[in-house]
């Protein structure tokens, strides 16, 4: 790899009006005490929350493989609910639900807590049992969350797809895991537009075999199918349900759940987490990132589909008896002062959301977010994709009135819970606006070149993980090998992220985007081969190659190119069909921005795609203006290539 000197900001560090003082040393205090003997620190940490029986080791470290607080007990739906219904907080507020059109829903603790009980009861009567894996595929409604509380509550498994994925992806999700019970709805709004979520679903069940029984939550009030013997309604079966279900004990590492996210091959890698370090984690690094109190107001604006959803909207505020708002909705739908107003509403003190989000907003204008009282914000989070210093700023300063800090937290499905990120319940570092600063207790970060070894102040390279962490994947589901390959191999002994990024002469982090080839779309990771399938399973299709160009507001856009097969004309109907083909294929995440035809790709002589040439022909960079993929092409070579598709393209549609 070439390694790129990359300009880094000055550094900044901002007034704060409130009370956050920035602390450094203090922070290099509690960090190296923490690097000096992680296992003592952790141990700590797990005696915040309630086990049923404690551990005997913290950490066993068969490298990749990592089993921490061996032999203890516990379970994350009683820790989520049972421990607080037990005090004040059974009338605390957990979750006020509301849509695009201002339908509400208000659950207490003791609500939720009944709630999860009856469904987790429902769920037994359907034969779940430890282990087994329960899909859910729900839209942004109370029932999601309670959903996996009730999986988690009889110790089975969930696997949640994204209610924005097609029929297809569904169905492989569901395959994988086996499901035997699926939970949906009959439908749900975007945009004020129905998604028949429950015909998704029927027509991913004709390919899935092991799915028993599905739950119908009914939502948008539409006449669904109803498959006698395998379909139910959810709000008949709670007629019946029993008031309470014993939390079933479960070992540390027993999984929580498994979460699909893309990779560099066309098949999603099911992330497997486990119940007790994966609670022990989240639970200290969301104190520590966004400070919650009780009195506090969170507000996270993902979706549970992702692990953001798990961790930052499921498990870590629940754990913390937080009051928190679910939005089920577009920011700018029916006015692009929806999210405004709900934060005014609500009295949002901790709002967490992305850098897609808030570059769209910023493109609304001020003029929104002046018809409301955002004063009672205390904390901004961001998530998902690099945020750039103008988005911080703007964030900052207009939604936050400078007075509160912006947490930029730097994570993946695979770690589980936030890494690299300011934590203002612990101890503030001094901000700079676009860095993600220094990494959490413990997690020993580090930027490498090719060779595994430490680059320079400023030097672009790979980011690694030096050392297990609780929040870690335990492996990718029934496939350990290709766990090994894909994060311990390229540097052995060290977790490989998949990203770049540079340190500063501050030892700060600026993440720099994906290494890999996997795409970061409004920050929903899509790999290039997940489209390339996409692309290659319509019948006009020889051959496809996906990239990421730079997209203003959402980071980064698709653009495909395909070979058709003999017989196909490159037509604009064609170019359409194409893009809602991988559109229906995928879901409308992975929506194509341009298809070109062509008729034929730059390729190494192992026949790999350059997609690095694309991008550069595509994007009209000189080819050595980019951070190299590596493929074993010589440099002359891709020059070669560069040009002859320079000229190809501009010879095509
Ligand atoms: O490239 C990084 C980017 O998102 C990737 C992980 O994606 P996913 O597993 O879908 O999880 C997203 C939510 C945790 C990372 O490899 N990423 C995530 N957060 C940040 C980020 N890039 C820069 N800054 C961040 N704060």
């Amino acid at each position: 790899m070439h390694l790129q000197k990359v300009k880094i900001l000055e550094s900044t560090a901002l007034p704060f009006k409130q009370k956050f003082s920035p602390n450094l040393k203090k922070y290099l205090e509690i960090y190296e005490e923490s690097i000096r003997d992680p296992e003592k620190f952790w141990d700590r940490e797990a005696r915040k929350l309630e086990w049923f029986r404690t551990w005997n080791k913290v950490l066993e470290w068969d490298p990749p493989f990592a089993r921490w607080f061996v032999g203890g007990l516990l379970n994350a739906s009683y820790l989520c609910l049972d421990r607080h219904v037990k005090t004040w907080r059974r009338s605390k507020v957990a979750i006020y639900w509301e849509d695009e059109v201002g339908n509400t829903r208000t659950l207490s603790y003791s609500q939720l807590y009944s709630e999860v009980n009856r469904l987790a009861s429902v769920l037994r009567k359907f034969g779940v049992r430890k282990g087994d894996r329960v899909a859910v595929y729900l839209p942004l409604i109370p029932e999601l969350p309670m959903t996996l509380l009730a999986s988690a509550r009889l110790g089975a498994i969930h696997t949640v797809v994204f209610s924005g994925f097609s029929s297809q992806a569904l169905a492989d999700r569901v395959n994988d895991t086996q499901a035997k019970v699926l939970i949906t709805a009959d439908g749900s709004f975007r945009r004020g537009k129905l998604l028949s979520l429950k015909k998704i679903v029927d027509a991913a069940l004709e390919k899935c075999p092991s799915v028993e029984s599905v739950i119908v939550v009914k939502r948008a009030n539409v006449d669904v199918n109803m498959q006698k013997g395998r379909d139910y309604w959810y709000h008949e079966l709670l007629k019946t349900a029993r008031d309470y279900v014993e939390p079933v004990p479960m070992e540390s590492n027993d999984p929580l759940y498994i979460l699909y996210t893309s990779g560099t091959t066309g098949k999603p890698k099911g992330i497997v987490h486990n119940t007790g370090a994966y609670m022990v984690f989240n639970h200290a690094a969301y104190k520590w990132a966004f400070n919650i109190r009780d009195e506090s107001v969170y507000w996270c604006t993902a979706d549970i589909g992702w692990v953001t959803g798990h961790s930052s909207i499921v498990y870590a505020p629940l754990s913390h008896a937080a009051t928190m708002v679910l939005y089920e909705g577009a920011p700018d739908y029916p006015t692009p002062d929806r999210w405004w107003e709900i934060i005014e509403k609500y009295g949002v003190t901790i709002f967490y959301t992305s850098p897609t989000a808030i570059r769209m907003l910023m493109g609304y204008g001020e003029k929104w977010l002046k018809k409301h009282d955002l004063s009672s914000l205390e904390i901004l989070g961001s998530v998902g994709e690099p945020i750039n210093p103008e988005a911080w700023i703007w964030y900052y300063k207009n939604v936050g009135g400078e007075k509160c800090p912006i947490v930029d937290t730097w994570w993946q499905t695979e770690t589980g819970g936030f890494m690299i990120s300011p934590a203002p319940g612990l101890v503030l570092v001094p901000l700079k606006p676009g860095s993600a600063t220094l990494p959490l207790p413990t997690i020993e970060a580090e930027v490498v070149d090719d060779h595994g070894k430490s680059v320079p102040t400023g030097v672009k390279g790979y980011l690694v993980l030096k050392k297990p962490w609780p929040g870690m994947l335990m492996t990718l589901y029934q496939d350990p090998q290709r766990y090994k390959e894909v994060y311990w191999s390229k540097f052995p002994g060290s977790y490989y992220t998949g990203d770049y990024a540079i340190r500063d002469a501050d030892g700060y982090f600026w993440l720099l985007g994906r290494a890999d080839e996997v795409l970061k779309i409004a920050g929903h990771r899509i790999g290039t081969m997940e489209l390339e399938s996409a692309l290659v399973s319509h019948p006009a299709v020889n051959e496809a190659a996906a990239i990421g160009k730079p997209h203003e507001v959402k980071g980064e856009s698709i653009l495909m190119f395909a070979i058709l097969k003999q017989g196909h004309e490159p037509t604009t109907q064609l170019k359409q069909e194409l893009k809602k083909h991988v559109r229906e294929v995928i879901g409308p995440v992975a929506t194509p921005e341009e298809i070109y035809f062509v008729h034929s790709l730059p390729k190494t002589r192992s026949g790999k795609i350059m997609r690095r040439v694309l991008k550069a022909v595509l994007m009209d960079m000189p080819i050595g203006d980019l951070s190299t993929l590596e493929d074993e092409a010589s440099v002359e070579e891709v020059k070669k290539a560069y040009e002859e598709f320079k000229k190809l393209l501009k010879g095509s549609s």
